[in-house]
């Protein structure tokens, strides 16, 4: 069997809840599960999240999976409903809506009795300026106060632009709003941290935080290692050596012959490629770890395959290679790519087998 292989640690899923318990702990806590948890597999993701207050997905269908396992916490749909069919679906799963438009109160308005009796809150969402969801200061705050009047139980939520950068304006322009926001409508509920506004603004954390990608063990900031943030890093992408290679100074490796060696060099082939989610872009040299050594993938990522340096290194057939995990973090193989810890994650393929432990 082809052994390209995704291990999950439960243990440092929750170590990782327990440092949001930690950085927020008069904060409800939302674990966002969305996209499959990040990629991991919401099924073995959900058992070690267990003690997470509610959960956090982007659609109907994504809750409805965390119900079907027998999940009866608090669920948040971040990007509301749909549809108006979708709101009774959602009343009857108690499944709790943001609204983000006018279309999204009519419907909640319409079950309001129902959404009621289940004791549902509903999240309004700010928009402070990421201008994708939301309703605009002043319009947000009659909306909230008269959801609040009609007798619902209301969140104000928001969600930062640029929580991961130093010193943006557009970061102090949505604090303030929020917090005008949260001041006109009181008393109401507040949700605004994700994780690296969890670790930038305690004093933000309010009701309901919003954990992602640190639950995961991959850094929310470009300047900033898991191991830096104190968390760990949760999968463990590998894959086998499946054949072993000489070649000489002039020869070259793979797809486009983009890599010719100046000298000679063994080369050890190993069986994951982009059919896996490995990313192929690489507009800097990556490495994979093997025997708890760094070494260069070298020429082009195909499908099913790559070819690491193995010069001096004494591989053998089916040794274990590590593409990313504890050794080559996420974030660093995403950096070399030219992207982010969270699209490896998310984007990888149906195709490994998935281990948990
Ligand atoms: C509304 C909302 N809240 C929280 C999160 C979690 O963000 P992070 O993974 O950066 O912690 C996301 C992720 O995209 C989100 O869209």
């Amino acid at each position: 069997m082809r052994q390209a292989t995704v291990y999950i640690d439960s243990n440092a899923l929750q170590y990782n809840l327990n440092r949001v318990k930690q950085l927020a702990p008069t904060a409800q806590i939302v674990s966002m599960v969305k996209a499959n948890a990040y990629g991991h597999g919401v099924k073995d993701c959900l058992a070690a999240l267990a003690d997470s207050d509610a959960f956090g997905v982007a659609c109907l269908e994504e809750a409805l999976e965390i119900r079907a396992l027998g999940y009866q916490q608090p669920i948040t749909l971040i990007e509301g409903i749909f549809s108006s069919d979708e709101m009774q679906i959602a009343v009857d799963n108690k499944i709790e809506v943001i609204v983000h438009q006018q279309q999204q109160l009519d419907w909640l308005r319409a079950h309001k009795d129902a959404y009621l009796a289940n004791d549902l809150k509903v999240w309004v969402k700010l928009n402070s300026g990421m201008n994708r969801l939301g309703f605009k200061v002043p319009e947000i705050i009659d909306v909230i106060n008269s959801l609040k009047a009609e007798g619902f139980s209301c969140v104000l939520a928001m969600h930062f632009a640029n929580a991961d950068a130093d010193n943006h304006p557009l970061n102090d322009q949505q604090r303030v709003q929020f917090l005008q926001v949260k001041e006109a409508c009181a008393p109401v509920m507040g949700s605004c941290c994700n994780s690296a506004a969890i670790y930038k603004w305690p004093e933000l954390n309010f009701d309901f935080v919003r954990p992602g990608i640190m639950l995961y063990g991959a850094s929310p900031f470009a300047d900033k290692t898991v191991h830096d943030l104190d968390l760990k890093p949760v999968m463990t992408f590998t894959a086998e050596i499946i054949a072993l290679n000489s070649i000489q100074a002039g020869e070259s490796v793979g797809y486009g012959s983009t890599f010719v060696a100046d000298k000679a060099m063994d080369l050890a082939i190993v069986s994951t490629g982009y059919g896996d989610g490995y990313p192929r872009a690489f507009p800097k040299q990556n490495y994979v770890v093997v025997n708890g050594q760094p070494t260069r993938v070298i020429g082009r990522v195909a499908m099913d395959m790559i070819a690491i340096d193995a010069t001096g290194l004494d591989l053998k057939l089916g040794t274990e290679v590590e593409l990313w995990g504890q050794n080559r973090l996420v974030d660093d193989v995403a950096e070399a790519n030219g992207t982010i810890g969270y699209e490896l994650l998310c984007r990888l393929s149906a195709r490994p087998s998935r281990k948990t432990k």
